[in-house]
């Protein structure tokens, strides 16, 4: 009875400080297309080849308990067991993102969590933040669209949402941006429908892919990805590692290159997904980060976080673990497993294990000045786009949503301050806000 209870007591671990609810799946990435003469990644080179892989879908900002049907972003988080060990891309149901200073993140993300006093989430605190960060417009756009309420896991595009590098057998490097569009078409939910299921069923996004996988309908993903020209991308129009803006499709159009199939459940949640540690750090040879600066804030992050969330030996985990031998000189600490016998040194005359040439980073010729300076101040022109291609229908619901969540604020001097914001990505946006919210247009239009 003792040993029971003990254990019991110590059964709960930290959730993920952000991305808490979700569900994931296991399958496999199938390149048709060979890529090797952008990259020398073995996943990404011969044509046919199958790589495991597992993914898992999330909500960014709810506890674990939290209804899946709530607006928020969704993550789009991958795992590849490549023969050269684990390539994670962990992306968004997004192209960007709300910021582009990782030194901003901890603040955005409080802004959507629970209020310290009255431990309620609040619109204000949200659009108090959006509303000072002109960088969120875009992302706040894609949010207040039809895309903000997903009706499936399975129903959703992914995307890499950075700029990446590959870099060839030759040492020839290119930009990339990887996005996942699914088979099964966009279907998003409406307001309504969203309130009650979020009444009738708290995990219904997580049901849903868990039932279509044991039934047998398989979720699967065309795999297409843009390639930049190494120096066609450092003299790009915009800052082509600004992670709130896209590369447009015109200039560098999607190139399919495999097909993503889920089509296995997990066989126990806690041990597949719950001790799932991805990390944007977890690259193979022929995939480096590229100088954006959230990536690198993002390359930090992960690790550290699951250090904490899991312990320092996470990555012995069974699903953490790549499914090739690990060679490394980390030794012990908590709960290690299968450690090798053999020196813990290097270098050393025992023919321990020799870093590999071919692996090491590529690097970049960089020059300039340092420092904490603000990015490119071009806020608008994305969310000014993409208001723009929305069909008349999909404008007035992205209004409606932003009425009514924009509308719930209490201080009006959040509201007009992010229709000023609204106004400056195209005054027609901006008016229809004002106008949806009753605000005083005199305001806005001297
Ligand atoms: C999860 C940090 C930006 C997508 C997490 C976690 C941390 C984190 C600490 C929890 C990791 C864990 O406990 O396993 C950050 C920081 C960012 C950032 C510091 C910016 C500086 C982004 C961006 C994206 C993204 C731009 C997508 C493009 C995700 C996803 C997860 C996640 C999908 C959930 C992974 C899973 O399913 O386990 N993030 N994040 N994050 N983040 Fe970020």
């Amino acid at each position: 009875m003792l040993e029971k209870l003990a254990h019991f007591n110590r059964e709960r671990i930290p959730e993920r400080v952000v991305h808490a609810k979700g569900a994931g799946a296991k399958g496999y990435f199938q390149l048709t297309k060979d890529m090797s003469a952008y990259t020398k990644a073995a996943i990404f080179s011969g044509a046919g080849k199958k790589t495991p892989m597992i993914a898992r879908f999330s909500q960014v900002a709810g506890e674990a308990g939290y209804p899946d049907t709530y607006r928020d972003v969704r993550g789009f988080a991958l795992k590849f067991y490549t023969e050269e060990g684990n390539y994670d891309i962990v992306g968004n149901n997004t192209p960007v993102f709300f910021v582009n200073d990782p030194l901003k993140f901890p603040d955005f993300i409080h802004s959507q969590k629970r209020d310290l006093r009255t431990h309620a989430r609040s619109q204000d605190m949200q659009w108090d933040f959006w509303s000072l960060s002109p960088e969120s417009v875009h992302q706040v756009t894609i949010l207040m669209s039809d895309r903000g309420i997903p009706a499936s896991y399975r129903m959703m595009h992914g995307y890499g949402s950075h700029t990446f590098k590959w870099v060839n057998t030759a040492g020839e490097q290119f930009w990339v941006k990887y996005h996942f569009k699914t088979n099964q078409g966009v279907h998003n939910l409406s307001n309504e429908l969203a309130v009650e299921l979020a009444g009738k069923d708290t995990d219904y996004l997580q049901n849903d892919l868990f039932d279509a996988i044991e039934t047998g309908d398989y979720p699967s993903w065309t795999v297409a990805v843009q390639i930049v020209p190494y120096e066609a991308g450092l003299n790009y129009p915009q800052d082509i590692f600004d992670v709130t803006k896209v590369i447009s499709q015109k200039d560098y159009p999607l190139i399919e290159i495999g097909q993503m199939v889920l089509d296995e459940n997990p066989t126990n949640n806690f041990e597949d997904i719950e001790e799932l540690a991805f990390s944007p750090a977890n690259l193979v040879p022929g995939i480096e980060a590229p100088p954006d600066k959230l990536l690198q804030g993002r390359l930090f992050g992960y690790k550290d976080a699951e250090r904490y969330r899991l312990g320092a030996n996470y990555e012995q985990l069974p699903v953490n673990r790549p499914k090739v031998p690990v060679h490394n000189y980390e030794r012990d600490g908590i709960m290690a497993q299968n450690q090798e016998t053999g020196v813990n040194y290097e270098p050393n005359s025992e023919d321990g294990p020799k870093e590999v040439p071919s692996a090491k980073i590529h690097g970049d010729q960089l020059s300039g000045q340092t420092g904490n300076y603000p990015a490119d101040p071009d806020y608008y022109s994305a969310a000014d786009k993409l208001y723009n291609l929305l069909t008349d229908e999909e404008q007035d619901r992205l209004i409606e949503n932003i009425r009514l969540n924009l509308g719930q604020v209490t201080k009006p001097e959040i509201q007009i301050r992010e229709v000023k914001q609204l106004y400056q990505a195209d005054p027609e946006y901006g008016r229809r806000v004002a106008t949806a919210l009753n605000l005083d247009l005199n305001q806005f239009e001297h």
